[in-house]
């Protein structure tokens, strides 16, 4: 199993969503983070606003997914997620030891 992890821009996020859906993929986490990447300190636009600090808002998704879907996923996300403009995001991808559904004790692929 794979985790995806990527950061995207928080005006994308139904987009992304309705992209991973169109794909068949049902689990997810979401979570409000902030973050910069290599332009800190110079200004990003943030819902038609310029912005100087360092942090920005940013949603970070969480999936897992079994491992031979990765790279389709990885596209879905980066073809749903992009703007081509800085601060677009990144996707980073981890290897899932083990995954377990609580209510029925599904172990791996069969727990996603
Ligand atoms: N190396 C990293 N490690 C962890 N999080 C990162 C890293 N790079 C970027 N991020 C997260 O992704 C968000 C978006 O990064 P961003 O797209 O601005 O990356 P970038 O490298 O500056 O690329 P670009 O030049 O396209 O803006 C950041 O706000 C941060 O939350
Ligand atoms: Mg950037």
């Amino acid at each position: 199993m794979k985790k995806i992890e990527a950061i995207i821009q928080p005006f994308k996020l139904d987009e992304v969503k309705e992209a991973l859906k169109g794909i068949g993929i049902d689990g997810m986490t979401i979570s409000e983070v902030r973050g910069h990447g290599r332009q800190k300190g110079h200004k990003e636009v943030y819902r038609g606003q310029e912005y100087y600090v360092d942090l920005l808002p940013k949603i970070k998704i969480e999936l897992v997914i079994p491992s031979g879907r990765s790279e389709e996923v990885i596209q879905t996300l980066a073809g749903s997620a992009k703007t081509g403009k800085i601060g677009d995001g990144k996707i980073f991808v981890y290897d899932v030891a083990e995954a377990v559904r609580i209510r029925n004790d599904d172990r791996g692929d069969l727990a996603l």
